[in-house]
């Protein structure tokens, strides 16, 4: 496994099956801007928390926050988040390791001398680090600052050097269609160099989404399957019960497609359908994605293929949920879809007449995330056979929760006969492994410390979801305004008309 050193990023872009001890990351400093920001509180910093008492930090790892609080506030904060988020016993020794190494600059982004600042901290703690110059900036910030951030790091000369690697991390939305995409991915890479922009979907930083690879490529069972002979349709579902309180700032005129299918669900797409990579290597594996994501389209037409919802107000078990119009900081006249559904084809040999259902939302019924393989039936039952219809083997990959692997096949059920029913073999992670996956947010961040791209998207795959969904959001702009849904129900009905009008139907949340 290489671990770049040399170049900011450019020999190595790591290997999936890479096995990098802890010990044997190099010296960084990882800056986070936008420190106390609500990414951070509830995701990087519990990570890094995480990480740290796990063993898989070492001494020489420090982290530097960049924000407009005041520096009397931010350890405090920090603290807070980590008991609060951490997926380990908070422990106070833990805490002091990583509070021992902190440093913050306080400064606006337009502030050069903040800059100077960042960089004369850089230089202090990189001599207590054995001189490491190995930088990995965090741009926990909205994209409107990327910009202007990697503006000012170039202006200090931040963004490259001859002894140590530089790397930015950028998290979605990665522009707002393919040509906003394409003018952010422009500038970010121009100032860091492409091979140095790890761009986070979380999606791939989940155990149960890294095994799609390790299913499908590990196992002789199901390659032979994994085609339109055999495989009738493909459902990836996001539900999530939860609204965007809060949250209107980034949501509101973004809406479900762009937040949730652009990124998370065509990233498991390209899992379920892509090609086997030569290699697990992160250039392997990407161009295998980028193939089968530029081989897919919209079904047409998409009135009848499409649907969009927005959560309304409702009573469920005694409680009140407020609908999207209601929520604090949302426009009352909002036309942004809280619900997102659409069939997708894939014109290869492979996935010829095989429709791929994507479908997200908030306020539903529950949260589950998963992927569902429909089987063709069989082609021929025995006459006596006592069932309604000939069952579809299904294969369902639960993300989360209840991680796990399901395949449902028909059974005799017991007794006189040879009557049919489906039952379930399962496969749960907590059974199996008996012990908690990481959070996708711890290996990521110790990804980028190794250098290893495997699981962050690349430009060009960013690119090609965009072309993807482009078309169906403009459809809907084109519209009018999104159906309405219960909260707490599953959806709009017209969710539904979108599978049996070719006798399909989701399956139940
Ligand atoms: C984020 C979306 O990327 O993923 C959120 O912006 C969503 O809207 C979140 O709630 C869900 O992540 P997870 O890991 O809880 O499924």
């Amino acid at each position: 496994m290489l671990i770049d050193t040399t170049d900011g990023g450019v020999a190595a872009r790591g290997n999936l099956l890479g096995d990098v001890e802890p010990f044997t990351l190099p010296p960084s400093t990882m800056v986070i801007f936008g420190i106390t920001g609500d990414l951070s509180r509830r995701k990087l910093l519990p990570a890094i928390y995480d990480l740290t008492a796990r063993g898989l930090l070492p001494s020489t790892f420090s982290l530097l926050g960049f924000g407009r609080r005041h520096p009397s506030q931010v350890l405090a904060m920090i603290r807070e988040a980590m008991v609060a988020g951490a997926r380990t016993p908070f422990q106070e020794s833990v805490w002091e390791l990583i509070a021992h190494r902190f440093r913050y600059v306080c400064g606006a982004f337009d502030d050069r001398a903040a800059f100077e600042a960042l960089r004369d901290e850089l230089l202090q703690t990189d001599d207590s680090l054995q001189g490491s110059h190995n930088y990995a900036f965090y741009m926990s910030v909205s994209p409107d600052y990327f910009t202007q951030v990697c503006a000012q790091l170039k202006a200090v000369g931040l963004h490259s050097s001859r002894d140590g690697w530089r790397r930015v991390v950028v998290e979605k939305p990665f522009g707002n269609d393919l040509l906003t995409s394409r003018t952010i991915g422009a500038a970010v890479s121009s100032v860091f160099g492409d091979s140095s922009v790890y761009r986070v979907d979380h999606y791939l930083g989940k155990e149960t989404v890294q095994n799609i690879l390790a299913m499908r490529f590990v196992n002789g069972l199901f390659e032979p399957l994994w085609n339109h002979r055999y495989i009738d349709h493909v459902q990836i579902t996001m539900a999530e019960d939860i609204g965007v309180t809060g949250r209107a700032g980034y949501y509101d005129g973004v809406g479900a497609a762009r937040d949730v299918i652009q990124n998370h669900l065509l990233q498991l797409l390209a899992l379920i359908a892509m090609e086997e990579p030569i290699t697990l290597s992160a250039d392997d594996l990407a161009a295998e994605k980028v193939k089968v994501l530029s081989a897919t389209s919209p079904v047409e037409p998409l009135q009848e293929t499409t649907a969009r919802g927005q959560y309304a107000a409702a009573v469920r078990n005694g409680n009140y949920f407020p609908g999207l119009l209601d929520e604090d900081g949302f426009d009352t006249a909002s036309t942004t879809e809280t619900y997102a559904a659409m069939a997708v084809q894939i014109s290869n040999r492979r996935w010829a007449g095989v429709p791929f259902y994507l479908r997200t939302g908030k306020r539903l019924t529950r949260r589950t995330t998963g992927i569902t393989v429909v089987f063709r039936p069989a082609p021929h039952l025995h006459s006596r056979a006592e069932v309604e219809q000939p069952p579809h083997n299904t294969l369902v990959i639960r993300v989360q929760p209840d991680d796990g692997i399901l395949l449902r096949i028909g059974a005799k059920v017991p007794g006189d006969g040879m009557r049919i029913q489906d039952v379930d073999l399962a496969m749960s992670y907590e059974a199996s492994f008996r012990q908690p996956s990481p959070e996708a947010y711890e290996r990521l961040i110790l990804d980028v410390l190794r250098g290893d791209a495997s699981l962050f998207p690349t430009q060009a795959e960013v690119e090609a979801s965009w072309a993807i969904v482009d078309p169906v959001i403009e459809y809907w702009t084109s519209t009018g305004r999104p159906d309405v849904y219960a909260s707490g129900s599953a959806g709009p009905a017209s969710a539904d008309a979108v599978l049996t009008r070719s006798g399909r139907a989701w399956r139940q949340l």
